[in-house]
């Protein structure tokens, strides 16, 4: 971390994408893609701490990805099932602490289970911040939030005159995160797809070209250490 650049992205957030691609360039099912970019997932996370970055979202299963193959969505989650079982002593032992977003009520009981269980493990660390987006979409997240909201406005407990910005964050499933900083997207694809819509207002886009399971430690430190040169002034102008 000391031959990290200062100002370097304390929060960075990835659209995971191009495993189906990978594959198939390789005569595989997309499964076999998946798998790889799982590989991927635990080598980036193992590198945070190295290059300053404190937080890390990614993007694992969209509200939109239930329209893929019956077969294809079956494997995704046994592959998210088996991520958490394997991985989850070695993410405690490493310091990272693991929370979830997106609407859980229609994922099955034994990876919401599974789910709490590594939050509830990796509770008290704070190393590294995972947070794994799993059947989250920004809109169908900010609709969840208001929806919330509402109720305690009807219950007395809010005062709709008084709601802003800050309030309705506080219903976001991302309550508990800074706002990226940077948002990486791999693949070629120039879309941010629903992610951290809310979050995102005033991150900084990185778009390459790299296949999600191509995606290196040495990649993402090139990607985060010119960040740092980057002139963020939030809609203000420089003095
Ligand atoms: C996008 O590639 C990727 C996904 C929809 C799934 C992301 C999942 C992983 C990287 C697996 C492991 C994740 C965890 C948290 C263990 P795509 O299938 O859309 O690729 P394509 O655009 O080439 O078809």
């Amino acid at each position: 971390m000391k031959d990290f650049p200062q100002g370097g992205p304390r929060h960075v957030a990835i659209i995971m994408d191009g495993n189906g691609r990978w594959a198939q360039k390789r005569g595989k099912p997309r499964l076999f893609g998946h798998h790889a970019g799982a590989r991927r997932v635990k080598e980036i996370v193992r590198c945070c701490p190295d290059i300053g970055v404190k937080y890390l979202t990614i993007f694992a299963f969209s509200t939109e990805n239930w329209k893929r193959t019956q077969s294809e969505v079956a494997g995704l989650m046994s592959l998210f099932r088996r991520y958490i079982q394997r991985e989850a002593q070695a993410l405690f032992n490493e310091g990272v602490r693991v929370r979830f977003i997106g609407d859980r009520i229609k994922l099955d009981e034994k990876l919401v289970r599974l789910m709490d269980e590594l939050e509830l493990l990796t509770a008290d660390n704070s190393k590294v911040h995972l947070t794994i987006a799993l059947n989250y979409g920004g809109r169908d997240e900010v609709a969840r939030a208001v929806k919330r909201l509402a109720r305690e406005v009807k219950a007395g407990n809010v005062d709709p005159e008084r709601v802003n910005e800050e309030t309705l964050a506080h219903y976001l499933d991302t309550y508990f995160l800074p706002d990226p900083d940077l948002v990486v997207r791999t693949s070629g694809e120039a879309r941010i797809s629903n992610f951290l819509l809310w979050q995102s207002a005033y991150a900084e886009y990185e778009f390459i070209d790299t296949l999600w399971p191509d995606f290196t430690k040495d990649i993402f430190a090139g990607i985060v250490a010119g960040y740092g040169t980057r002139d963020r002034r939030f809609g203000a102008v420089r003095t």
